[in-house]
């Protein structure tokens, strides 16, 4: 059949490749030295700049595959070599695209009709009483003809079919129902084949669709983004969770998928944490519990800058009250001049500043606080079946890079001198939405959206991507839509073309029982707890689960990540821990039982699946075997379809819709007393929805359980 599997090794391959290549080459390169660019204070040419250019171990760490967490499964796909005069069909891989070509075919001869225009206009249906898929005769465009006539003169002259029932007028809808027995045959065998390559298509992800050795293409999915020593709130929550899921999709269908986290690891609030931590900071703590403790320092060392902030605030006042009668403010002045070099903000000013200038043990700290959280969240993101192929973040920028855009940026006009800073004026850009935005403040240093502007500089050339995916909250609309102007501004259309930002709404309410949530263990913890606690209810079934905390614990996960995803992403939800946990309703943990129900079918029956190929399909008539193979049918659409609307709502509308018909077919189609014939040919079908419930829930970075 021409159809290739990428092999185990090659597929784990490109995983290592990936982590083996640095994000960026060893940057204390002497070449910045001598740079060319050169205005202000914002002299990249100053050694200090050279310093930040550092590359943590834990970068390098991760080339060795053996780090990988081991809870991190690997995604697998299938691509075909088979060649259709239709565009993107591949039936080897999708049984619906043998219906299309079929249809399209046979009506095309029939009615004298262009087949390739039939075939791009035949659509899927949201329910099956509409069909297994759908012509809107208008979407013909045949002029001078009444669609509704035209409709019904082409249902008339569809020929006999071995494949299709005779097709339905429906006013100008041209409904086509599959034949069940060939449909049967075909999805279950093909489902039981693939196992988990079902619904894959590595065709879609070809820089050519008829030369596969012009390569992948390549896209950056970045996501999560957490800042160090600060909360994990649930705008990392989302972006972790549909961030993992868009670079599943893309790896399915057939890109090569760069995963990144750009983290929030640079800034003044370093120095003020590591100050904290000289007063506040426990070694063995440190090891321990990276994340919260540095996160406990830095509530500590915040608090003792807030106290300090109100008599400076003070000082300011009354020294400004006497300057307005012209009085002598100099007692005054040398007074705030001691409070303000006292206090935590300006140490911690001062220890940024060494930080920059490249101070050995300054740097040494950074990069232990930096490197001890990376691994931690490491940890953690594996419990969402989730490794970053990179760590980069906001101290990774090039100076370099930052200078060079604001050199182009100030060059051809773009930006401009505003009371000692450097800004964009949007309006005078025909982008009056986007105001003005600030490039390099009054002190010459950087701020968040000028290192996103070197980064997207200096990702573009270090991985020449198709594609670039930011997945970051709505509230950030207006800086990524400033990133992107500006890139286009600087000369860089066709990188600016190339990105997208993905955003999301808010949460609202997450918090754990304790409190305010934090960090992202604590979430997965606390909704473990109350799953254990929903499974206990039902003393029966705990009693059958080996290894119930283990299994809590991933019915947790499952719990948030399922609401997450339920609705657009666009929408905010509330964090609701009740309905999240239930068995009942459209959550995760029902979706689980689905999975761990059809697990304990086929366990239950003690037949080898190996031997299911062979069972006699023409058994499955009855119309809840007939829908749900139907149903199966649909899942690489589904998939092709995903990625188009990039919402994990998608994947997760069709899971529920198949688990239901498998629900409600429970009584009619039973295993344990049926004949042995039928038996296996009812137990094919329910190995088939399992297959393709567990790819979907692969997808959405899920572990199906199997208990
Ligand atoms: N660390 C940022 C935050 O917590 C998110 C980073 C998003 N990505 C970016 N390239 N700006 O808000």
């Amino acid at each position: 059949m021409g159809r290739r599997l990428l092999s185990g090794a090659q597929r784990f391959s490109t995983t290592v490749l990936r982590s083996i290549l640095p994000y960026r080459s060893l940057n204390n390169s002497p070449a910045l030295k001598s740079c060319p660019y050169s205005f202000g204070q914002f002299n990249p040419c100053r050694p200090s700049f050279a310093a930040r250019n550092i590359t943590t171990s834990i970068e390098t760490n991760m080339a060795s595959a053996t780090s990988l967490p081991a809870a991190v499964e690997s995604l697998s796909l299938h691509t075909s070599s088979e060649a259709s005069k239709f565009p993107n069909c591949y039936p080897s891989l999708n049984p619906v695209d043998t219906y299309r070509q079929h249809i399209a075919e046979k009506l095309g001869a029939a009615a004298d009709l262009d087949a390739e225009k039939i075939y791009t206009r035949l659509q899927w249906t949201n329910s099956l009483d509409k069909g297994d898929l759908v012509l809107a005769v208008p979407s013909l465009q045949i002029k001078g003809r009444n669609p509704q006539e035209l409709c019904k003169e082409l249902a008339e002259k569809f020929p006999e079919s071995d494949l299709i029932l005779p097709p339905v007028a429906l006013g100008v809808h041209l409904q086509f129902f599959f034949k069940p027995e060939p449909l049967t045959k075909t999805v279950i065998a093909q489902i039981l084949k693939d196992k988990a390559t079902y619904g894959s298509n590595g065709n879609q992800g070809l820089r050519d669709a008829n030369d596969p050795s012009k390569g992948r293409k390549k896209i950056i999915v970045e996501f999560s983004s957490p800042n160090i020593a600060k909360p994990f709130h649930a705008g990392h929550l989302r972006s972790t969770i549909i961030g993992g899921f868009l670079a599943n999709l893309y790896t399915v269908v057939g890109w090569d998928v760069t995963k990144m986290n750009y983290l929030g690891d640079w800034g003044k609030q370093y120095g003020l944490l590591a100050n904290g931590y000289k007063n506040f900071g426990d070694e063995e703590k440190l090891l321990k519990d990276p994340i919260n403790h540095l996160f406990n320092v830095y509530v500590k060392i915040n608090a003792i800058m807030s106290e300090q902030d109100g008599p400076i605030k003070e000082l300011k006042e009354q020294i400004k009250t006497k300057k307005e009668k012209s009085e002598d403010v100099s007692e005054l002045e040398k007074e705030l001049a001691k409070l303000v070099d006292a206090s935590e903000d300006e140490k911690a000013r001062r220890y940024f500043k060494s930080m920059e200038d490249g101070d050995a043990d300054a740097l040494a700290l950074w990069r232990q606080f930096r490197d001890l959280s990376i691994q931690k969240y490491r940890e953690t993101y594996a419990r969402l079946n989730i490794d970053f192929d990179v760590y980069s973040g906001e101290s990774q920028i090039k100076q370099e890079s930052m200078a060079k855009a604001n050199d182009t940026l100030e060059k051809s006009g773009v930006s401009e001198k505003s009371e000692g800073a450097v800004i964009v004026d949007f309006i005078r850009h025909k982008a009056k939405k986007l105001g003005k935005a600030i490039i390099v403040r009054k002190d010459g240093t950087p701020l968040y959206l000028t290192r996103d502007i070197g980064a997207i500089l200096e990702r573009d050339e270090a991985y020449h991507f198709d594609k670039m995916i930011y997945v970051v909250a709505s509230q950030q609309d207006l800086h990524l839509a400033q990133l992107f102007k500006i890139t286009e501004l600087m000369g860089y259309k066709d990188l600016a073309s190339r990105c997208q930002h993905i955003n999301f709404g808010m949460v609202r309410g997450m918090s754990t029982r304790k409190g305010t949530v934090k960090f992202l263990d604590d979430i997965l913890r606390d909704v473990g707890d109350k799953m254990h606690e929903v499974m206990k209810k039902n003393p029966e079934k705990y009693e059958q689960i080996a290894n119930p905390v283990e299994t809590a614990d991933t019915l947790g996960i499952t719990s948030v990540m399922v609401q997450d995803m339920s609705g657009k992403r666009i929408n905010g939800y509330d964090f609701n821990l009740d309905a999240m946990t239930s068995f009942e309703g459209d959550t995760g943990p029902y979706l689980q039982y689905a999975h761990a129900r059809l697990c304990s079918i086929v366990r239950k029956a003690e037949l080898n699946v190996e031997e299911l190929p062979s069972a006699n399909l023409a058994l499955l008539t009855e119309t809840h075997a007939v829908d749900l193979v139907r149903q199966l049918s649909q899942w690489p659409d589904v998939v092709l379809n995903t990625t188009k609307t990039l919402e994990p709502t998608t994947i997760l509308t069709y899971l529920f819709r198949m688990t239901h018909i498998l629900s409600s077919g429970y009584d009619t189609l039973k295993v344990v007393g049926s004949e042995p014939e039928v038996k296996k040919a009812r137990l094919a079908l329910y190995e088939s929805a399992r297959q393709v419930l567990h790819n979907g829930m692969r997808i959405l970075g899920l572990s199906p359980v199997k208990r």
